[in-house]
């Protein structure tokens, strides 16, 4: 089989297919031969080495594949044999094969390509944790989506529309038209517009419910301004630490310097919740999880969840796919496929 090393720390350049044997599933575990993987922001952070989670380097990233099941582990069933899945993965999804335990393995909807598929593990499950489990949305609340015009974003956009909620989104201009088209009621465009003041003008000076915030940092400090009370923060990544051109941990100073102190008496006198969102640490929370992930796929038959796929890469383009959504073309998901 094939697989996508990240060789070092680097640019998308540092991206290599190697050729590998083919991995024996281990024991409660399938093989599934990849036919689509997710391409997710933290690869890119890993590649560049700002990503705490990430294994050591040479290593093969992708948290997320669809594809047929084509060998049977020890004590696992052989019902899996040859049918289509969709699983979060733990890393390896950059390749021909990927082995995963049968509890993250899921039965492919038949109504969605492979493609669309490996969009739903990672981004819907993000959305979700933050919207429903963690954010408490509830009907005719007002969400902040900030990067909406990326994978979770789009996401959220379908769970906050099946929710009730009215949605105001983050992003670039160029993707404004589309994210109205998937159903936000309104759009800012952060790299022209202060988003703080149009947001308040947009809640007529009361603020929304929920934000989700993947920036971190004097990020956060600023989404807090636009809580009205109940609000909740979702806090969920640092892209900001991006910007920075320092290494893995001293990047994550200039974040840490802006990042705001929550004091207990200070959010139970605003009646504000903040809270954190990290799916890479929910490995051993399998059944919840799973719930999850089986309510979505059902969302997903019934039409409320739609995968929107931006553009499909070969595996071998992988640098490739990096490239694209650094530098903010995509809308939505990007997806390797071998
Ligand atoms: N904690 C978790 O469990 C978890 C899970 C999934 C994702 N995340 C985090 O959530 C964030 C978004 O993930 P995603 O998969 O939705 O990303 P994505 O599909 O790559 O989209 C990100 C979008 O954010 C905007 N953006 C803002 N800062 C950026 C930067 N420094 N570089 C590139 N784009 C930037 C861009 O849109 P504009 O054109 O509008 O600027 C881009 O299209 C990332 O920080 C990721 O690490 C966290």
């Amino acid at each position: 089989m094939r697989q996508v090393f990240i060789t070092r720390t680097g640019g998308p350049e540092v991206l290599k297919l190697r050729e590998a044997p083919d991995l024996p599933p281990t024991k409660g575990a399938v093989r599934i031969r990849v036919k689509a993987a997710g391409v997710n922001f933290a690869d890119i952070l890993a590649r560049k080495g700002l990503y705490a989670d990430a294994p050591k380097l040479p290593a093969v990233v992708g948290y997320e594949v669809s594809g047929v099941v084509d060998a049977i582990g020890p004590e696992a069933s052989q019902e899996w044999l040859g049918r289509e899945v969709v699983a979060p993965t733990r890393f390896g999804g950059y390749a021909d094969t990927v082995v995963a335990p049968v509890e993250q393995v899921f039965a492919k909807p038949a109504s969605l390509t492979h493609a669309q598929a490996a969009t739903i593990p990672v981004n819907y499950l993000t959305a979700w944790q933050l919207m429903v489990v963690m954010g408490a949305l509830v009907k005719d609340e007002t969400v902040l989506i900030h990067n909406a015009g990326g994978g979770v974003g789009l996401a959220a956009i379908d769970i906050g529309r099946r929710r009730g909620a009215r949605l105001i989104g983050t992003a670039s201009a160029g993707k404004h038209d589309f994210l109205k088209s998937r159903g936000l009621d309104a759009a800012i465009d952060y790299t022209q517009t202060d988003w703080l003041p149009e947001v308040m003008r947009l809640t007529n000076g009361r603020g929304v419910e929920l934000i989700l915030d993947p920036l971190g940092g004097g990020h956060w400090r600023k989404s807090c301004k636009a809580l009205r009370p109940t609000g909740r923060l979702g806090m969920f990544g640092v892209s900001s630490a991006t910007a920075s051109r320092l290494p893995w941990p001293l990047n994550l100073a200039s974040v840490a310097v802006g990042t705001p102190w929550f004091h207990p008496f200070s959010l139970m006198d605003a009646n504000r919740g903040v809270f954190g969102v990290n799916l890479g640490h929910l490995w051993d929370e399998r059944d919840k999880v799973r719930a999850w992930v089986d309510g979505l796929l059902a969302g997903a038959t019934e039409g409320w969840v739609r995968p929107h796929v931006d553009r499909v890469f070969p595996l071998e383009a992988a640098g490739e796919a990096h490239a694209y959504i650094e530098s903010r073309r995509n809308k939505g998901k990007v997806v390797l496929e071998p």
